[in-house]
């Protein structure tokens, strides 16, 4: 059996994690959801990577929760779940990750592509929250990011009618910031990743850490959050760097220090 993620790179600073379920839609099955989750976690103590790049394939980003191997599971089975841990630990990678999405995005699909920092999909591309004709409801923050994201009204319709938006409309509701053609998000999105792999690593991680808190806390909290954090990188090595590059009009060389 072929592993069900694909692991390439780092090159040029970024991880590439492929869901390479193709058979199911890349449902994601624990094993699947684990192996994710360790990816980044050895990611996050490798500086040469700067940031990770999240696919599937032309016909699905992610399907959902494996819907067989979730019928194996009873309450007491749910309550002992790992997968908790697993998205937990997606939550909190504290590099950037940039999810290109082509194709279906729905259920912990659509969840784990709102894991994501920045989400370009393709034209053809749908999001959806279809629990609910499965007789559940979304258990891995889609009632919560999705609300953050597109806001309640199109959110509610969303979780409550399990129907799926097309790209179009995930572009006009802020769930995604780009659409391109379908041959060209996962180009669009590496060179994305490339960029943001290119500065300043702990300014990186910092600026990833306040823009969370926009969604996590209140305004003051947040406000205090950015300016500890922007007073911080004021001590950094590369903000003595990236100011006198822009002096010597050259490019930073940034070193995580
Ligand atoms: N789990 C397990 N298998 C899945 C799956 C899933 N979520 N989605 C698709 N598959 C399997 C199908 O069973 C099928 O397998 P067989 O060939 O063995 O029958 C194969 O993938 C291809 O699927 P389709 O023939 O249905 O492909 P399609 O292109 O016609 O349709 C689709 C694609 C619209 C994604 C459709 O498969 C679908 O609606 N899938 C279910 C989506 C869903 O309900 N997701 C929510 C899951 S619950 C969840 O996500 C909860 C959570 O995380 C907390």
């Amino acid at each position: 059996m072929s592993h069900p993620l694909i692991i390439d790179g780092p090159e040029r600073g970024v991880l590439r994690l492929t869901l390479n379920r193709p058979e199911a839609r890349n449902a994601l099955t624990t094993t699947l959801l684990r192996a994710i989750a360790e990816a980044l976690a050895a990611a996050a103590t490798d500086d040469k990577v700067g940031a990770v790049v999240l696919t599937g394939d032309q016909r699905a980003f992610a399907a959902g929760a494996d819907i067989k191997e979730m019928a194996e599971r009873d309450l007491v089975g749910m309550l002992n779940d790992p997968r908790q841990r697993h998205w937990q630990a997606i939550a909190d990678f504290p590099k950037p990750i940039i999810a290109a999405v082509n194709g279906y995005a729905l259920g912990g699909g659509c969840e784990l592509a709102m894991h994501a920092d920045i989400i370009i999909a393709a034209d053809t591309a749908r999001f959806g929250q279809p629990e609910i004709r499965l007789g559940i409801m979304p258990g891995a923050g889609g009632t919560q990011r999705l609300v953050r994201a597109v806001g309640k009204s199109l959110a509610s319709q969303m979780v409550l009618t399990g129907e799926a938006i097309d790209a179009g409309r995930a572009l006009a509701a802020g769930l995604v910031s780009e659409i391109t053609p379908p041959e060209l998000t996962l180009e669009r999105a590496t060179a994305i990743a490339e960029t943001v792999a290119a500065q300043a690593p702990l300014a990186v991680r910092l600026a990833k850490e306040a823009l969370a808190k926009a969604g996590d806390t209140d305004l003051a909290t947040g406000l205090r959050f950015e300016r500890h954090a922007f007073t911080v990188l004021a001590g950094t090595q590369d903000r003595d760097e990236g100011i006198a590059a822009f002096h010597d009009k050259r490019a930073a060389r940034f070193l995580g220090r």
